[in-house]
C-alpha cells in the first residue's frame, strides 16, 4: 500500500504564507484521503511498482477516472509539499539561465505564474515544468490533472489552487495568495534538481514506493 509521506518540516513552519491550521488540514486530512482512497479503490491483492505507475495507467481509460483522481492527487500533494521550504531561496546556475531565457527574470516569471494560477477557472494546480530541451513554461491543469500523463513535460514547481489550500489563510484573494507563495516558498534548490534530472543529470523526484508486503495488483 501507499503511505502518507511526512512533511519535509513542521506544520507551522510556512506560516504565515500557510498557517499551521491549513497544512494540518490540507496535508492529514486531505492528502490523506487522496491516499486511503486509492489503497482502497487499488485493493489488497493488487501490484504495481510505483504510484506514477498507478497514475499514467488510470489515465489510459475513463472507467478508471476516480482511481486516477485520488492517486494524482495523492502524486500532486506530495509533490507540492516537496517544492516548497521555509529556508528562502533563489534559482542558481542553468535553471536560473533557463528562467532569463524564458520570462526574462524571475519578476517575468511570478507574473506568468501568478496571471495563470490566478485565472484558472476551478480547482487545480498551476505549474512551472520543462520541455526536453531545457525550455521553461508555465501551464494550469484542472481538477487532479497533473504532468505525469504529459509527454515532454518536466514539473520543476506547483502550487495548489484548491480553495482548501488558501482559503483559511487568504479567504478568495487567490492571486494574493498566489504572489506570497511565490515570493517566500518555493524550493529552488529542489526545481534546480529536477531541471537538471529532466536534461538527465540526476534521478526525477519519485513519490515513496509502496509497501511491497501488502501487494499492489496493477491499476488496469
Ligand atoms: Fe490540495
Amino acid at each position: 500500500m501507499f503511505v502518507l509521506p511526512d512533511l519535509p518540516y513542521g506544520y507551522g513552519d510556512l506560516a504565515p504564507t500557510l498557517s499551521d491550521r491549513t497544512m494540518r488540514f490540507h496535508h492529514d486530512k486531505h492528502h490523506g484521503a487522496y491516499v486511503k482512497t486509492t489503497n482502497e479503490l487499488l485493493g489488497p491483492h493488487v501490484t504495481a511498482d510505483s504510484l506514477e505507475e498507478v497514475v499514467r495507467e488510470a489515465a489510459r481509460g475513463d472507467e478508471h477516472r476516480k482511481l486516477f483522481n485520488n492517486a494524482a492527487q495523492a502524486w500532486n500533494h506530495a509533490f507540492f509539499w516537496a517544492v516548497m521550504t521555509p529556508r528562502h531561496d533563489e534559482p542558481r546556475g542553468e535553471l536560473a539561465s533557463a528562467i532569463a531565457a524564458a520570462f526574462e527574470d524571475l519578476n517575468g516569471l511570478k507574473s506568468k505564474f501568478v496571471e495563470e494560477g490566478a485565472g484558472h477557472f476551478g480547482s487545480g494546480w498551476v505549474w512551472l515544468v520543462t520541455d526536453e530541451a531545457g525550455v521553461l513554461y508555465v501551464r494550469s491543469t484542472h481538477d487532479a490533472d497533473d504532468t505525469l500523463t504529459k509527454a515532454g513535460m518536466t514539473p520543476l514547481l506547483v502550487c495548489d489552487l484548491w480553495e482548501h489550500a488558501y482559503y483559511l489563510d487568504h479567504q478568495n484573494d487567490r492571486k494574493g495568495f498566489l504572489e506570497a507563495w511565490f515570493d517566500a516558498l518555493p524550493n529552488w534548490t529542489f526545481a534546480g534538481s529536477q531541471f537538471g534530472a529532466a536534461q538527465g543529470d540526476g534521478a526525477l523526484w519519485r513519490y515513496p514506493a509502496p509497501d511491497l508486503r501488502q501487494p499492489l495488483r496493477r491499476a488496469g
